[in-house]
Parts: C-alpha cells; sequence; structure tokens
C-alpha cells in the first residue's frame, strides 16, 4: 500500500471513530489547561520553560542520560525493550509529562544498523554518501534527499536524526570524508544544512556534527587538533556556522577529538562560547558515543546530554551528575539549562505534537530521489576523445572490477545503511566494525546491459591483470570499476588498493579506449591517468548507484558533478606529508598541528602554495560547453553581488555549476588569494541562456579578529573571478569594497 494511501484509510479510521466535535475540543482544552505546554500556539521557549517547570529532579537528570539502542557484548548491555533494537540511541521519556521518548538513528545517508546487534539489519534506502551530494553543488536535491531519510527514520519509529556530518576535509585521507561536505565552508554549510532542513521537515531532530575539528579518524579518540581561533573560525567553524544558520539543527553532537588538548565534549571554548555564546546557538549538545570524559568539567562546559554512556569509561551524567548537583560543582541553573535545550529542541522540531508511529515504507519512491543525487554527483573527470558517452556503435564492451557484475559499493562504520534486497557481496571486509564492506544490489553492468541490448558486455573481476589486458584488448569499449573501500575509525592511503593501479595501467595499455569508473568517499592518485580515454568519479553512491553511473555513461544523464576536494598529485603537496598519530597506538594522546595550513583548506593551500592539483576543487566535465559572460558586480548596503550570464553552447541539454571567487588585490591577510564566494546550479537546453545574481556573504570577505570579536572586511580593491573550477576562472572584475565590522553573532539575512 502506497503512503498516501494509508493516509486516506487513517484519517476515515479516525472520522469514523471520532468523538463529537465539541466534546472533543473540551477535552484537549483540559490537556492543554493540565499540560500547558502542549499547546501549540505557544513558542518552544514558552513551552520548554512550563515543562521544565514542572519536572522533579530525577526527571531533568533521565532527559540527559542516553542508552544504546542495541545489544553490546563489551561492556555486557541490553537495551530497554522500549529502545528500537540494532539502532544508536535512546534517551527515556517522562510518560506523567507527556515527554517521549528520544529514538536515534544514524546517520547521513539512511537509516543505519548498528553492527553490534544480533538482530537483523534494517533494509532501508541509501542515499549516495554525503561526499557524493556535496559534489552536485545542488540545495535542493540536498534537501529533497534529508526529507527522504528524514522520512524513513520517522517512519522506522525515530525522532533524531545523527546526520549532519560536515567537518571539512582538511585532509584528503580521512576515512570519513565520504561522510562530509568537502573542503570548503560555503558548499559544506549549504550543502548539509540544506540536506538538515530536508530530514527536520520530518518533524525530526537532526544533528550537526562532528563539533569541531575531527579532520582524521588515526588516533580520532585522542588527538588533538591544534589550530588558532581565527583560523578556526575562517574555516571549520565557518562551514558549522553556515550550516546551523540555514537549517536550525535540533542538536550539535560534539567530537571524539581534542581541540588544543581539551576534549571537544568538555571544551568550555568550543560548546560554550564559540556555539552558546557567540552563535546563540539555542539547541542542545550532545557527546559523540565514547566523547564523555568527565561530570562536573563536562556539564560545565556545555554538553548537554552524554549519549549512550557505555561506550564512556563510566556513566558520567546519571548517578555522578546528581552527586555533583548535590556538591555544588554542577549548579541546578546549569541542569535546567540542559533540559530546557533538550525539551525546547523537541518541541521546535515537533518530537511532542507528532508522535513517531512506525508505517510501510515507499521504497520505489525513495529510490528515484537516491537516484536523482547520485546521477548529479558524478563527477567527469576526464574525457579524452569523446570516450563517453558510450555510442552504440560498441558492439564489445569489457566491464572490469569492483564487483561491477552484481553491485554498488558503500562507505563503512555507524553510518553503514543496509541494502534492501540484501548486501550484493557477503563476507567482505572486517567481521566487527567497522566491517562489513557492503555492496548494495544495483547493478552496473546489468544496467549498462538494459541500455546496450545490441552490445557483448563480458565481466572480468579483474583479479588477473593480464587476463583483464586481453579483454580489453579484444573489445570496442573497456569500463574498468575501480574502489577505495573508507569507513570510520581508519584513514586510507591515496594509492588504490589490492594492486588495482597495476589493473588499471595494464587494460588501459592494452585499450586506450578505456573508462575508469571510480568508487572512492575522496581523491585518490592516478598514475595511469594518460593511459586512458576517461575517468569518472561515482563516489559511493547508494541504493540506485548503478543504474546512474549507467545513465551518465551512456548519456541518458549529462554530467554535472563538481569535485567539492582536491585531487592532490601527490601527498607531497599536503600540509602534512604523511598522518599524524600511529595507528597501531589508538590510546596514546598525540596532536596534529592545523596551524600550517590555517584556515588554508583544500584549494586554498594549493593556491597559497601554488601547487598544481591532479583535479582542482570544483572541477567536473559535461558532454555539453557552457560560455560566460556578462560579469557585473555591485555594492549595496554593504553587500556585494556578483551577477553574470551563462550559456549552453554545446549540442546537448545540461546542467553547469558556475562559481564566483573573490580575492583581495592587496594583501588583507587573507590565508590564500582567494575563496569560493557564490555558486548556482543551472539547467539549460543546446543554446538557452540565464542570468545568475549571487549575494556574496560578508563573512566571506573578512577576516576573523579574536582580540575585538568582529569579522573584519578591509576596504579596498578586491578581485571576482567567474569560472568553472578553482582552477579554470575566466572573466574577472573589479570591486571596491568598503572597510567594515561585523558583530561574532553575525547571521546571513535569511
Ligand atoms: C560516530 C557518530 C555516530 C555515533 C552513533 C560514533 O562512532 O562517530 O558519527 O553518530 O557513533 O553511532
Amino acid at each position: 500500500m502506497k503512503r498516501q494511501q494509508m493516509h486516506g484509510l487513517a484519517m476515515a479510521l479516525m472520522l469514523t471513530t471520532a468523538l463529537p466535535a465539541a466534546a472533543a475540543h473540551a477535552q484537549a482544552a483540559t490537556a492543554t489547561s493540565a499540560k500547558p505546554w502542549m499547546n501549540p500556539k505557544l513558542n518552544a521557549d514558552q513551552r520548554a520553560d512550563l515543562i521544565v517547570a514542572q519536572m522533579t529532579q530525577d526527571e531533568k537528570l533521565t532527559l540527559v542520560f542516553g542508552y544504546f539502542g542495541s545489544n553490546q557484548e563489551k561492556p555486557k548491555f541490553t537495551p530497554s525493550p522500549e529502545a528500537r533494537m540494532g539502532s544508536a540511541g535512546y534517551i527515556p521519556g517522562i510518560p506523567r509529562l507527556g515527554v517521549p521518548p528520544q529514538w536515534e538513528t544514524d546517520a547521513g545517508v539512511g537509516v543505519a544498523t548498528q553492527r553490534e546487534s544480533s538482530d537483523p539489519y534494517l533494509e532501508r534506502t541509501s542515499l549516495p554518501s554525503g561526499i557524493a551530494t556535496a559534489a552536485t553543488w545542488n540545495p535542493e536535491l540536498a534537501y529533497k534527499g534529508g526529507a527522504m531519510i528524514g522520512s524513513e527514520a520517522r517512519d522506522s519509529g525515530f525522532n533524531v536524526m545523527l546526520a549532519g556530518g560536515v567537518n571539512l576535509a582538511r585532509e584528503p585521507r580521512n576515512g570519513r570524508n565520504f561522510e562530509y561536505g568537502g573542503e570548503d565552508p560555503l558548499l559544506a554549510g549549504r550543502m548539509v544544512g540544506a540536506q538538515i532542513r530536508g530530514i527536520q521537515s520530518n518533524n525530526t531532530i537532526s544533528t550537526i556534527k562532528h563539533w569541531a575539528l575531527n579532520g582524521q579518524e588515526t588516533g580520532r579518540m585522542t588527538v588533538s587538533s591544534n589550530i588558532g581561533d581565527a583560523a578556526a573560525r575562517q574555516s571549520d567553524f565557518l562551514a558549522f556556522e553556515f550550516a546551523i544558520e540555514n537549517a536550525s539543527p535540533g542538536s550539535v553532537m560534539c567530537a571524539y577529538n581534542r581541540i588544543n588538548s581539551t576534549y571537544a565534549c568538555e571544551n568550555d571554548y568550543l560548546l560554550n562560547e564559540v556555539l552558546k555564546k557567540d552563535w546563540a546557538y539555542t539547541g542542545y549538545v550532545m557527546s559523540d558515543w565514547g566523547g564523555t570524559h568527565s561530570t562536573a568539567k563536562a556539564a560545565n562546559a556545555g554538553l548537554d546530554q552524554e549519549s549512550a554512556y557505555t561506550f564512556d569509561k563510566q556513566p558520567y551524567f546519571g548517578a555522578p551528575l546528581k552527586a555533583a548537583l548535590a556538591d555544588g560543582s554542577v549548579s541546578q541553573a546549569r541542569l535546567d539549562d540542559m533540559a530546557r535545550r533538550i525539551t525546547r529542541s523537541m518541541f521546535a522540531h515537533g518530537l511532542f505534537d507528532h508522535p513517531v508511529s512506525k508505517k510501510p515504507i515507499d521504497f520505489t519512491a525513495h529510490a528515484k530521489v537516491t537516484q536523482a543525487d547520485a546521477e548529479e554527483a558524478i563527477v567527469l573527470l576526464k574525457n579524452d576523445g569523446g570516450v563517453l558517452p558510450l555510442t552504440r556503435t560498441a558492439r564489445t564492451i569489457a566491464v572490469i572490477g569492483s564487483h561491477a557484475d552484481v553491485g554498488v559499493l558503500s562507505g563503512g562504520g555507524s553510518s553503514q545503511v543496509f541494502p534492501i534486497g540484501g548486501m550484493a557481496v557477503k563476507g567482505l571486509g572486517p567481521k566487527g566494525f567497522p566491517g562489513p564492506i557492503v555492496y548494495h544490489p544495483n547493478s552496473p553492468l546489468k544496467a549498462l546491459q538494459a541500455r546496450n541490448p545490441g552490445a557483448r558486455i563480458t565481466y572480468s573481476d579483474g583479479s588477473d591483470p593480464a587476463a583483464a589486458a586481453k579483454l580489453a584488448a579484444d573489445s570496442d569499449v573497456v569500463i574498468v570499476f575501480a574502489h577505495q573501500w573508507a569507513a570510520e575509525s581508519q584513514d586510507y592511503s591515496l594509492t588504490l588498493a589490492d594492486n588495482q593501479d597495476a589493473l588499471i595501467d595494464a587494460v588501459g595499455a592494452a585499450n586506450p579506449r578505456t573508462v575508469v569508473v571510480l568508487q572512492t568517499g575522496g581523491p585518490v592518485l592516478m598514475p595511469w591517468l594518460s593511459k586512458v580515454g576517461a575517468v569518472v568519479e561515482a563516489w559511493f553512491s547508494g541504493t540506485n548507484g548503478g543504474e546512474a553511473i549507467a545513465r551518465v555513461l551512456t548519456g541518458e544523464v549529462n554530467p554535472s558533478g563538481r569535485l567539492p576536494i582536491t585531487f592532490p598529485a601527490s601527498a607531497d603537496q599536503l600540509p602534512r606529508r604523511t598522518i599524524d598519530c600511529d595507528p597501531a597506538k589508538p590510546d596514546d594522546f598525540c596532536d596534529v598541528d592545523y596551524d600550517i595550513e590555517g584556515a588554508a583548506v583544500g584549494y586554498k593551500w594549493f593556491d597559497q602554495k601554488g601547487h598544481a592539483p591532479l583535479f582542482a576543487f570544483g572541477h567536473g566535465l559535461s558532454y555539453s560547453t557552457f560560455g560566460y559572460s556578462d560579469l557585473k558586480t555591485s555594492v549595496a548596503g554593504g553587500a556585494l553581488t556578483v551577477s553574470f550570464k551563462v550559456t549552453n553552447t554545446g549540442k546537448v541539454a545540461g546542467k553547469d555549476v558556475p562559481q564566483v571567487y573573490v580575492g583581495p588585490k592587496a594583501n588583507a591577510g587573507w590565508e590564500a588569494p582567494r575563496r569560493l564566494a557564490g555558486f548556482k546550479k543551472v539547467d539549460l537546453a543546446p543554446g538557452a541562456s540565464t542570468t545568475v545574481s549571487l549575494t556574496v556573504d560578508p563573512r566571506l570577505l573578512a577576516t576573523f579578529d579574536s582580540k575585538a570579536k568582529t569579522w573584519n572586511i578591509a576596504g579596498g580593491a578586491y578581485e571576482v573571478s567567474l569560472g568553472a573550477s578553482s582552477r579554470d576562472l575566466g572573466a574577472k572584475a573589479e570591486v571596491t569594497v568598503a572597510a567594515a565590522k561585523l558583530p561574532v553573532s553575525y547571521d546571513a539575512p535569511k
């Protein structure tokens, strides 16, 4: 039964069993007068004040103390029957006051299942990974994807989704980059913010995470991310700031790592000062699973809820918090604030007014949503001699490697969504966390065959490069699928694993009409690049990834993804040649010096150093061509507006992403020559044009003054560049901007 039909049925039942209108009204009024916080006409602040005033101390303590939602071997833990088995977390409700439980599920690509659970996996729709959605540069798609997974969360019985990963990709080898929004604060903040808004459109709270500077997985529970205040505010913090303004996430999840030697979840600077004071954040801070390290220190620094306490060395917020309140090391006002923040978000995001209930999910409709995202995420990196799109004249096609005969790869760890219909390949990867390696059963090969019924498509698993090269030589076109599995808790190398470079090299040498399809969570090196005709970055493409890849390869979809992360030509170009900390000693304290690059993350570092990347931030080809003209700038009321015309100068319809970069003409103390200041995804028929107008957020013209706590714009001349990537800048304009100072509390106009 479809969701719409369910709705109709539920309505009919309600009508036949309904009380007469006057009686129902009287009953509701009595309920509201007994529980005045249930009056939806009051705002979330008023409702939270009213309910907290009625809570006993133990009820407040209930709200701030989280349980795991799944069975655990070590420590032995069986969750309450009321928890959703296999889930990430559960916080009991307070039935006396009508406070619903908080049922928490991971994460950013859909409803995940915890591996500790002995219960069957939930099979749910998976979006492409976060970095893939960022590669669409299309906030509307991110919103739609968020709305879809948020509805699956709600219809699976959850009201809190642990999504919204927005850590900047400072370290291209970070094993969790695939969950995040890339390396630029504007792009990441907009894309992840749009996804959070989508999730929360379902009367569901979404987190934003992992606050902050959670830049690598090596030593993730102990590493200290060391950085100065201004550099952090102009980079990693700014991504959070943009997303929070855009989406008002109900909760912020503090990170595992330390910041300047203090754990994120007991870091007064991070939680109280930046988040709650400077940005006036009104939601609550929950710890990451195992991220709480103290009672009074954490509570006083601004942590509002200890998550899944069994992951911590001991429970910190249960009985120990009660004791800390009794001995005065935590004030009553602080506990009241914690309870108030949690209930405020629950009111603001509909958790009281719209109780969750499990409902059937329309997986067919949702497959279309994830496929649209995956299609726009695919980045055509190289296409020499028109190898792509595949034409019907290719009679023999070789498909090689990466289980492309049966499915598409996904990223691993707590965000893992288990496929509808089961895993395409079983028994891969680590037995414990962050395994298994999961392939969604959506075969690129079958999707290609369906679109080329006349072609003979032969599959080789790629384990024997010589045999694969022989097949390649005998084929009109070759499609090699290469992959780099990425997963929470481990970083990876820029070099493709399992001898795949040698495989691609051999195949490319045998047939230059070779297309490489990469399934990675971030950049990899491509020593074979000159030997192949085309390269496509498909990321981890989600439930319908095979269809999406085939549609792009065959030209049914014109590729329009753009890189949200720089692909380096070598590790020598990075701020750190190797990753700090020792993966063999995860409990040892270690440091990573982010002051090396400061706010110059990704392309900004490459621009500052003059390094030539393998593929630049913002890069992506199309089967069409686009021209830019009429670049104009204007400054009104202190705001810089940039407008220009985009024309599809090619023969096929397609989407393009014109990008505006801004930089000061004279040294204004910026971290890099220029910053991304605006972008727009446009959809144009051949020959068609559109005019785009973008207003630049003034913080992108400013540097942060930590002492005065102001964003300072230096008056003077700025260069505005319009282009197709950070390294493909065409038209330039000069604009004079007046000096200005903005308060630390500055918010983008809504
Ligand atoms: C991850 C979080 C996740 C949590 C709950 C942690 O290991 O870092 O991103 O939400 O687990 O599963």
